[in-house]
Protein backbone atom coordinates (compact mmCIF):
# COMPACT_ATOMS: atom_id res chain seq x y z
CA UNK A 1 0.00 0.00 0.00
CA UNK A 2 1.16 3.51 -0.62
CA UNK A 3 0.36 6.80 0.63
CA UNK A 4 -0.77 9.78 -1.56
CA UNK A 5 2.59 11.20 -1.19
CA UNK A 6 3.83 8.49 -2.58
CA UNK A 7 2.23 7.66 -5.51
CA UNK A 8 2.59 11.35 -6.74
CA UNK A 9 6.08 10.87 -6.05
CA UNK A 10 6.02 8.30 -8.72
CA UNK A 11 4.12 9.65 -11.74
CA UNK A 12 5.17 13.30 -11.48
CA UNK A 13 7.31 12.86 -14.42
CA UNK A 14 4.05 11.86 -16.28
CA UNK A 15 2.38 14.30 -19.65
CA UNK A 16 -0.90 13.54 -18.65
CA UNK A 17 -3.77 14.15 -21.61
CA UNK A 18 -6.41 13.39 -19.40
CA UNK A 19 -7.97 11.23 -16.21
CA UNK A 20 -10.78 9.83 -15.43
CA UNK A 21 -12.17 9.01 -11.74
CA UNK A 22 -14.44 6.77 -11.33
CA UNK A 23 -15.97 3.97 -9.21
CA UNK A 24 -17.77 6.15 -6.42
CA UNK A 25 -19.26 5.05 -3.49
CA UNK A 26 -23.00 5.39 -2.60
CA UNK A 27 -22.68 8.63 -1.22
CA UNK A 28 -20.14 10.20 -3.92
CA UNK A 29 -22.06 13.07 -5.22
CA UNK A 30 -20.88 12.19 -8.73
CA UNK A 31 -20.60 9.74 -10.89
CA UNK A 32 -17.56 10.34 -12.46
CA UNK A 33 -14.80 12.96 -12.84
CA UNK A 34 -12.84 13.37 -16.21
CA UNK A 35 -9.60 15.73 -16.36
CA UNK A 36 -8.28 16.77 -19.79
CA UNK A 37 -5.63 19.24 -20.85
CA UNK A 38 -6.79 21.82 -22.79
CA UNK A 39 -4.67 24.98 -24.19
CA UNK A 40 -6.24 28.64 -23.82
CA UNK A 41 -4.85 31.58 -24.21
CA UNK A 42 -2.18 31.84 -21.14
CA UNK A 43 -1.35 28.55 -21.74
CA UNK A 44 -2.18 25.00 -21.11
CA UNK A 45 -4.59 24.10 -18.25
CA UNK A 46 -6.44 21.35 -16.89
CA UNK A 47 -10.65 21.75 -16.55
CA UNK A 48 -12.26 19.57 -14.20
CA UNK A 49 -15.66 18.35 -15.16
CA UNK A 50 -18.16 16.91 -12.76
CA UNK A 51 -20.63 14.13 -13.76
CA UNK A 52 -23.50 13.82 -12.08
CA UNK A 53 -26.57 12.24 -12.95
CA UNK A 54 -27.76 14.54 -15.34
CA UNK A 55 -25.78 17.73 -15.03
CA UNK A 56 -22.17 18.55 -15.69
CA UNK A 57 -19.71 21.10 -13.32
CA UNK A 58 -16.45 22.55 -14.90
CA UNK A 59 -13.40 23.92 -13.05
CA UNK A 60 -10.13 24.83 -14.73
CA UNK A 61 -6.66 24.27 -12.88
CA UNK A 62 -2.96 25.30 -13.40
CA UNK A 63 -0.81 22.62 -15.06
CA UNK A 64 1.86 22.41 -11.84
CA UNK A 65 -1.51 21.48 -9.54
CA UNK A 66 -2.85 18.56 -11.20
CA UNK A 67 -1.68 16.15 -9.11
CA UNK A 68 -3.49 18.14 -6.32
CA UNK A 69 -6.37 17.95 -8.09
CA UNK A 70 -6.42 14.74 -8.90
CA UNK A 71 -6.19 13.67 -5.20
CA UNK A 72 -8.58 16.09 -3.78
CA UNK A 73 -11.48 14.84 -6.24
CA UNK A 74 -10.94 11.09 -5.38
CA UNK A 75 -11.27 11.77 -2.08
CA UNK A 76 -15.13 13.16 -2.73
CA UNK A 77 -15.40 9.19 -2.69
CA UNK A 78 -13.84 7.43 -5.71
CA UNK A 79 -12.04 4.45 -6.15
CA UNK A 80 -9.87 4.08 -9.02
CA UNK A 81 -8.72 6.50 -11.11
CA UNK A 82 -7.15 6.24 -14.66
CA UNK A 83 -4.46 8.15 -16.25
CA UNK A 84 -3.89 8.71 -19.98
CA UNK A 85 -0.95 10.05 -20.86
CA UNK A 86 2.87 8.78 -22.06
CA UNK A 87 2.56 6.23 -19.48
CA UNK A 88 -1.09 5.16 -18.80
CA UNK A 89 -2.08 4.37 -15.30
CA UNK A 90 -4.44 2.76 -13.21
CA UNK A 91 -4.49 3.92 -9.47
CA UNK A 92 -6.68 2.59 -6.78
CA UNK A 93 -8.00 3.74 -3.45
CA UNK A 94 -9.22 1.55 -0.23
CA UNK A 95 -11.30 2.79 2.18
CA UNK A 96 -8.33 3.81 4.37
CA UNK A 97 -7.17 6.28 1.77
CA UNK A 98 -4.44 4.05 1.16
CA UNK A 99 -3.56 3.76 -2.61
CA UNK A 100 -2.45 0.70 -4.82
CA UNK A 101 -0.46 1.30 -8.56
CA UNK A 102 -2.59 -1.81 -10.41
CA UNK A 103 -1.42 -0.73 -13.68
CA UNK A 104 1.64 1.54 -15.38
CA UNK A 105 2.38 0.98 -18.47
CA UNK A 106 4.40 3.03 -21.11
CA UNK A 107 1.96 4.17 -24.35
CA UNK A 108 4.12 4.07 -27.38
CA UNK A 109 1.96 5.64 -29.56
CA UNK A 110 0.84 8.89 -26.95
CA UNK A 111 1.54 12.30 -28.25
CA UNK A 112 0.54 15.26 -26.13
CA UNK A 113 -2.77 16.51 -26.89
CA UNK A 114 -2.98 20.00 -27.80
CA UNK A 115 -7.12 20.73 -27.72
CA UNK A 116 -7.87 24.42 -28.38
CA UNK A 117 -10.15 25.53 -25.58
CA UNK A 118 -13.29 27.44 -26.79
CA UNK A 119 -17.01 27.43 -26.76
CA UNK A 120 -17.60 24.24 -28.88
CA UNK A 121 -17.86 20.83 -28.19
CA UNK A 122 -15.09 19.08 -27.53
CA UNK A 123 -16.25 15.65 -28.99
CA UNK A 124 -14.36 12.27 -27.97
CA UNK A 125 -14.09 11.81 -32.06
CA UNK A 126 -12.68 15.26 -33.03
CA UNK A 127 -14.16 16.82 -36.22
CA UNK A 128 -10.54 17.45 -37.75
CA UNK A 129 -8.75 14.39 -36.93
CA UNK A 130 -8.83 12.00 -40.06
CA UNK A 131 -10.42 8.67 -39.39
CA UNK A 132 -10.44 6.18 -42.00
CA UNK A 133 -12.98 4.22 -41.03
CA UNK A 134 -15.29 7.84 -40.30
CA UNK A 135 -14.61 8.36 -44.36
CA UNK A 136 -15.75 4.94 -45.57
CA UNK A 137 -18.67 5.15 -44.03
CA UNK A 138 -19.11 8.50 -45.58
CA UNK A 139 -19.43 10.73 -42.54
CA UNK A 140 -16.31 12.41 -42.98
CA UNK A 141 -14.30 13.87 -46.34
CA UNK A 142 -10.41 13.05 -47.89
CA UNK A 143 -9.75 15.49 -45.06
CA UNK A 144 -11.40 14.06 -42.16
CA UNK A 145 -13.92 17.26 -42.22
CA UNK A 146 -17.33 15.80 -41.34
CA UNK A 147 -19.79 16.50 -44.17
CA UNK A 148 -22.84 18.86 -44.21
CA UNK A 149 -25.71 15.63 -44.27
CA UNK A 150 -23.74 13.47 -41.75
CA UNK A 151 -23.27 16.50 -39.12
CA UNK A 152 -26.60 14.70 -37.46
CA UNK A 153 -24.50 11.10 -37.17
CA UNK A 154 -21.35 12.12 -36.71
CA UNK A 155 -22.53 13.96 -33.13
CA UNK A 156 -25.01 10.95 -32.44
CA UNK A 157 -21.97 8.83 -32.44
CA UNK A 158 -20.38 11.21 -30.22
CA UNK A 159 -23.05 11.40 -27.71
CA UNK A 160 -23.30 7.65 -27.38
CA UNK A 161 -19.35 7.31 -26.74
CA UNK A 162 -19.64 9.68 -23.99
CA UNK A 163 -22.62 7.98 -22.80
CA UNK A 164 -20.41 4.73 -22.98
CA UNK A 165 -17.05 6.53 -21.15
CA UNK A 166 -20.00 6.65 -18.20
CA UNK A 167 -20.20 3.05 -17.53
CA UNK A 168 -16.53 2.19 -19.49
CA UNK A 169 -15.61 0.75 -16.09
CA UNK A 170 -17.90 -2.02 -16.04
CA UNK A 171 -16.43 -2.99 -19.39
CA UNK A 172 -13.24 -5.00 -18.60
CA UNK A 173 -10.20 -6.42 -20.69
CA UNK A 174 -10.75 -8.79 -23.14
CA UNK A 175 -14.05 -8.78 -22.59
CA UNK A 176 -16.74 -8.92 -25.72
CA UNK A 177 -19.28 -5.91 -26.71
CA UNK A 178 -22.20 -7.00 -28.83
CA UNK A 179 -24.45 -4.51 -31.11
CA UNK A 180 -27.66 -6.23 -31.82
CA UNK A 181 -29.20 -4.97 -35.17
CA UNK A 182 -25.87 -2.55 -35.81
CA UNK A 183 -26.82 -2.01 -39.36
CA UNK A 184 -24.42 -0.02 -41.10
CA UNK A 185 -22.14 -0.12 -37.42
CA UNK A 186 -21.10 3.56 -37.40
CA UNK A 187 -21.52 2.59 -33.16
CA UNK A 188 -19.82 -0.47 -33.38
CA UNK A 189 -16.77 0.82 -35.25
CA UNK A 190 -17.24 3.70 -32.53
CA UNK A 191 -16.94 1.42 -29.70
CA UNK A 192 -14.38 -0.18 -31.57
CA UNK A 193 -12.11 2.71 -31.74
CA UNK A 194 -13.24 3.98 -28.46
CA UNK A 195 -12.08 1.42 -26.47
CA UNK A 196 -9.16 -0.56 -28.76
CA UNK A 197 -7.23 2.74 -29.92
CA UNK A 198 -8.50 5.75 -27.63
CA UNK A 199 -8.41 3.79 -24.37
CA UNK A 200 -5.54 0.58 -25.40
CA UNK A 201 -8.22 -1.38 -23.77
CA UNK A 202 -8.37 -4.67 -25.95
CA UNK A 203 -12.12 -5.78 -26.26
CA UNK A 204 -13.81 -8.10 -28.62
CA UNK A 205 -16.92 -6.49 -30.49
CA UNK A 206 -19.22 -8.40 -32.37
CA UNK A 207 -21.93 -7.10 -33.76
CA UNK A 208 -25.34 -8.65 -35.50
CA UNK A 209 -27.79 -7.50 -38.59
CA UNK A 210 -30.47 -9.35 -40.52
CA UNK A 211 -28.97 -8.03 -43.82
CA UNK A 212 -26.35 -10.23 -44.98
CA UNK A 213 -25.04 -6.98 -48.08
CA UNK A 214 -24.39 -4.77 -44.95
CA UNK A 215 -22.49 -7.45 -42.77
CA UNK A 216 -20.31 -8.38 -45.57
CA UNK A 217 -19.78 -4.55 -46.41
CA UNK A 218 -18.59 -4.12 -42.18
CA UNK A 219 -16.57 -7.22 -41.97
CA UNK A 220 -14.74 -6.10 -45.20
CA UNK A 221 -13.51 -2.42 -43.92
CA UNK A 222 -13.27 -3.99 -40.32
CA UNK A 223 -10.57 -6.51 -42.23
CA UNK A 224 -9.45 -3.23 -44.11
CA UNK A 225 -8.13 -1.38 -41.57
CA UNK A 226 -6.78 -4.37 -39.58
CA UNK A 227 -9.92 -4.37 -36.51
CA UNK A 228 -9.38 -7.75 -35.83
CA UNK A 229 -11.01 -8.09 -32.74
CA UNK A 230 -14.25 -6.35 -34.79
CA UNK A 231 -16.45 -8.78 -36.39
CA UNK A 232 -20.07 -9.26 -37.68
CA UNK A 233 -22.79 -11.82 -38.59
CA UNK A 234 -25.90 -12.33 -40.16
CA UNK A 235 -28.75 -13.43 -37.88
CA UNK A 236 -31.66 -12.09 -36.38
CA UNK A 237 -31.23 -10.66 -32.85
CA UNK A 238 -33.83 -13.50 -31.77
CA UNK A 239 -31.72 -16.48 -32.32
CA UNK A 240 -27.99 -15.19 -30.93
CA UNK A 241 -25.99 -17.70 -29.21
CA UNK A 242 -23.34 -16.85 -26.60
CA UNK A 243 -20.26 -18.89 -27.01
CA UNK A 244 -17.84 -19.18 -23.73
CA UNK A 245 -16.90 -15.21 -23.70
CA UNK A 246 -17.13 -12.42 -20.91
CA UNK A 247 -19.90 -10.13 -22.57
CA UNK A 248 -19.36 -7.36 -20.43
CA UNK A 249 -21.75 -5.34 -22.67
CA UNK A 250 -24.40 -5.06 -25.07
CA UNK A 251 -25.73 -2.40 -27.28
CA UNK A 252 -28.71 -2.21 -29.67
CA UNK A 253 -29.72 1.47 -31.25
CA UNK A 254 -32.30 1.65 -33.11
CA UNK A 255 -33.25 -1.82 -33.24
CA UNK A 256 -36.35 -2.43 -34.67
CA UNK A 257 -39.82 -3.24 -32.18
CA UNK A 258 -39.19 -6.54 -30.23
CA UNK A 259 -35.48 -6.83 -31.79
CA UNK A 260 -34.96 -4.33 -28.82
CA UNK A 261 -36.91 -6.97 -26.17
CA UNK A 262 -34.77 -10.25 -27.59
CA UNK A 263 -31.45 -7.82 -27.43
CA UNK A 264 -32.71 -6.88 -23.54
CA UNK A 265 -33.17 -10.35 -23.19
CA UNK A 266 -29.88 -11.93 -24.31
CA UNK A 267 -27.92 -9.13 -22.46
CA UNK A 268 -29.86 -10.54 -18.96
CA UNK A 269 -29.40 -13.54 -19.45
CA UNK A 270 -25.89 -13.62 -20.28
CA UNK A 271 -25.61 -11.66 -17.26
CA UNK A 272 -23.78 -8.57 -18.98
CA UNK A 273 -23.02 -5.93 -16.46
CA UNK A 274 -24.25 -2.92 -19.26
CA UNK A 275 -26.55 -2.78 -21.38
CA UNK A 276 -27.83 0.26 -23.30
CA UNK A 277 -30.70 0.34 -25.48
CA UNK A 278 -32.24 3.28 -27.68
CA UNK A 279 -35.64 1.28 -28.90
CA UNK A 280 -37.68 2.24 -32.14
CA UNK A 281 -40.71 1.37 -34.15
CA UNK A 282 -42.26 -0.05 -30.70
CA UNK A 283 -45.63 -1.06 -32.47
CA UNK A 284 -46.37 -4.20 -30.00
CA UNK A 285 -48.26 -2.22 -27.48
CA UNK A 286 -49.69 0.22 -30.54
CA UNK A 287 -51.41 -2.95 -32.34
CA UNK A 288 -53.03 -4.06 -28.81
CA UNK A 289 -54.40 -1.03 -26.60
CA UNK A 290 -57.38 -0.41 -26.60
CA UNK A 291 -58.73 3.29 -26.61
CA UNK A 292 -60.90 2.43 -24.17
CA UNK A 293 -58.49 2.00 -21.28
CA UNK A 294 -57.85 5.82 -21.75
CA UNK A 295 -59.73 7.34 -23.97
CA UNK A 296 -58.30 10.99 -23.24
CA UNK A 297 -54.47 9.77 -24.48
CA UNK A 298 -55.63 6.96 -26.90
CA UNK A 299 -58.17 8.51 -29.20
CA UNK A 300 -55.54 10.69 -31.13
CA UNK A 301 -53.29 8.12 -33.62
CA UNK A 302 -50.12 10.73 -32.22
CA UNK A 303 -50.32 10.56 -29.22
CA UNK A 304 -51.55 6.81 -28.96
CA UNK A 305 -48.67 6.28 -30.50
CA UNK A 306 -46.31 7.54 -28.27
CA UNK A 307 -48.04 6.82 -25.41
CA UNK A 308 -47.52 3.40 -26.37
CA UNK A 309 -43.62 3.91 -27.09
CA UNK A 310 -43.35 5.10 -23.72
CA UNK A 311 -45.18 2.58 -22.22
CA UNK A 312 -43.34 0.00 -23.51
CA UNK A 313 -39.61 1.56 -22.59
CA UNK A 314 -41.19 2.07 -19.33
CA UNK A 315 -42.24 -1.92 -18.85
CA UNK A 316 -38.80 -2.55 -20.07
CA UNK A 317 -36.85 -0.84 -17.90
CA UNK A 318 -39.22 -2.19 -14.90
CA UNK A 319 -38.53 -5.63 -16.11
CA UNK A 320 -34.53 -4.46 -15.79
CA UNK A 321 -35.44 -3.29 -12.76
CA UNK A 322 -36.63 -6.53 -11.23
CA UNK A 323 -33.82 -8.33 -12.63
CA UNK A 324 -31.28 -6.47 -10.95
CA UNK A 325 -30.37 -3.60 -13.12
CA UNK A 326 -30.41 -0.12 -12.26
CA UNK A 327 -32.19 1.15 -15.67
CA UNK A 328 -32.13 4.70 -16.38
CA UNK A 329 -34.70 6.29 -19.10
CA UNK A 330 -32.36 9.09 -20.70
CA UNK A 331 -32.57 11.28 -23.22
CA UNK A 332 -30.02 10.11 -26.11
CA UNK A 333 -29.95 13.41 -28.01
CA UNK A 334 -31.81 16.22 -28.47
CA UNK A 335 -35.16 15.96 -29.65
CA UNK A 336 -34.64 18.65 -32.39
CA UNK A 337 -32.23 15.53 -34.60
CA UNK A 338 -34.82 12.62 -34.07
CA UNK A 339 -37.92 11.56 -32.44
CA UNK A 340 -36.36 8.19 -31.43
CA UNK A 341 -34.17 9.86 -28.81
CA UNK A 342 -34.56 7.65 -25.28
CA UNK A 343 -31.87 5.31 -24.20
CA UNK A 344 -32.38 3.21 -21.37
CA UNK A 345 -29.39 2.72 -20.03
CA UNK A 346 -28.57 -0.51 -17.16
CA UNK A 347 -25.59 -1.94 -14.80
CA UNK A 348 -26.26 -4.76 -13.05
CA UNK A 349 -26.06 -4.35 -9.20
CA UNK A 350 -26.61 -7.92 -8.43
CA UNK A 351 -28.93 -6.89 -5.67
CA UNK A 352 -32.80 -6.98 -5.33
CA UNK A 353 -34.58 -3.26 -6.16
CA UNK A 354 -36.66 -1.94 -2.63
CA UNK A 355 -40.35 -2.96 -2.36
CA UNK A 356 -39.66 -5.68 -5.11
CA UNK A 357 -43.34 -6.93 -4.99
CA UNK A 358 -44.54 -3.88 -5.09
CA UNK A 359 -42.77 -2.96 -8.23
CA UNK A 360 -44.05 -6.41 -10.18
CA UNK A 361 -47.34 -5.81 -9.09
CA UNK A 362 -47.52 -2.25 -10.46
CA UNK A 363 -45.82 -3.88 -13.66
CA UNK A 364 -48.90 -6.84 -14.05
CA UNK A 365 -51.42 -4.64 -12.83
CA UNK A 366 -50.60 -2.14 -15.71
CA UNK A 367 -50.62 -4.68 -18.26
CA UNK A 368 -53.80 -5.83 -16.94
CA UNK A 369 -55.38 -2.60 -17.07
CA UNK A 370 -54.54 -2.21 -21.11
CA UNK A 371 -54.95 -5.86 -21.15
CA UNK A 372 -51.55 -6.14 -23.21
CA UNK A 373 -48.71 -8.29 -23.36
CA UNK A 374 -45.19 -7.36 -23.85
CA UNK A 375 -42.40 -9.32 -25.72
CA UNK A 376 -39.87 -8.70 -22.84
CA UNK A 377 -42.05 -9.92 -20.29
CA UNK A 378 -43.30 -13.17 -21.76
CA UNK A 379 -40.03 -14.07 -22.22
CA UNK A 380 -38.70 -13.47 -18.87
CA UNK A 381 -41.71 -15.17 -17.19
CA UNK A 382 -41.33 -17.92 -18.93
CA UNK A 383 -37.39 -18.58 -18.51
CA UNK A 384 -36.61 -20.35 -15.16
CA UNK A 385 -33.33 -18.36 -15.10
CA UNK A 386 -34.83 -15.47 -14.14
CA UNK A 387 -36.88 -17.49 -11.38
CA UNK A 388 -35.32 -16.03 -8.70
CA UNK A 389 -35.06 -12.16 -9.97
CA UNK A 390 -38.79 -12.09 -10.54
CA UNK A 391 -40.06 -14.41 -8.18
CA UNK A 392 -37.45 -14.85 -5.48
CA UNK A 393 -37.45 -12.99 -1.68
CA UNK A 394 -41.10 -10.78 -2.97
C1 LIG B 1 -32.43 1.64 -38.01
S1 LIG B 1 -31.14 0.52 -38.22
C2 LIG B 1 -30.06 0.99 -36.92
C3 LIG B 1 -28.64 0.64 -37.15
C4 LIG B 1 -27.66 1.02 -36.06
N1 LIG B 1 -27.89 0.29 -34.84
C5 LIG B 1 -27.67 2.51 -35.79
O1 LIG B 1 -28.27 2.94 -34.80
O2 LIG B 1 -27.08 3.26 -36.57
C6 LIG B 1 -31.87 -0.95 -37.60
C7 LIG B 1 -31.09 -2.18 -37.99
O3 LIG B 1 -31.58 -3.26 -37.21
C8 LIG B 1 -31.63 -4.40 -38.04
N2 LIG B 1 -32.61 -5.31 -37.46
C9 LIG B 1 -33.93 -5.10 -37.29
N3 LIG B 1 -34.52 -6.18 -36.75
C10 LIG B 1 -33.54 -7.08 -36.54
C11 LIG B 1 -33.50 -8.39 -36.01
N4 LIG B 1 -34.59 -8.97 -35.58
N5 LIG B 1 -32.31 -9.04 -35.99
C12 LIG B 1 -31.17 -8.44 -36.45
N6 LIG B 1 -31.15 -7.20 -36.96
C13 LIG B 1 -32.30 -6.53 -37.00
C14 LIG B 1 -32.00 -3.88 -39.40
O4 LIG B 1 -31.61 -4.74 -40.43
C15 LIG B 1 -31.25 -2.55 -39.45
O5 LIG B 1 -30.01 -2.66 -40.06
Amino acid sequence: MLSCEQVKEKIKNISINEVVISGGTKDCEYKKIRIKRLEGKKGVFYQIEKHTENKVFHENTEQEKILDKIFENMYLGFKQCDISGDFNVLILMNRKREFTIASYKENKNFTLKTQKHNKEKNYILSDTENIPWLKELGVTDEKGKVLAPKQKKFRQINKFLEMLSDVEEYVSENSVIIDMGCGKSYLTFAIYHYFNIIKHKNVRIKGYDLKEDVVENCNRLAEKFGFKDLKFYCEDVANIQRGKEDISMTISLHACDTATDYAIYHAMRWGCKVIMNVPCCQHEINKQIDKKAFPLMLSNGITKERFSALLTDSVRARILTLCGYEAVITEFIETEHTPKNIMIRSVKKDKDPEKKADLKSELENTLKHYNISQTLWELVKNDTIFEKNIYGNL
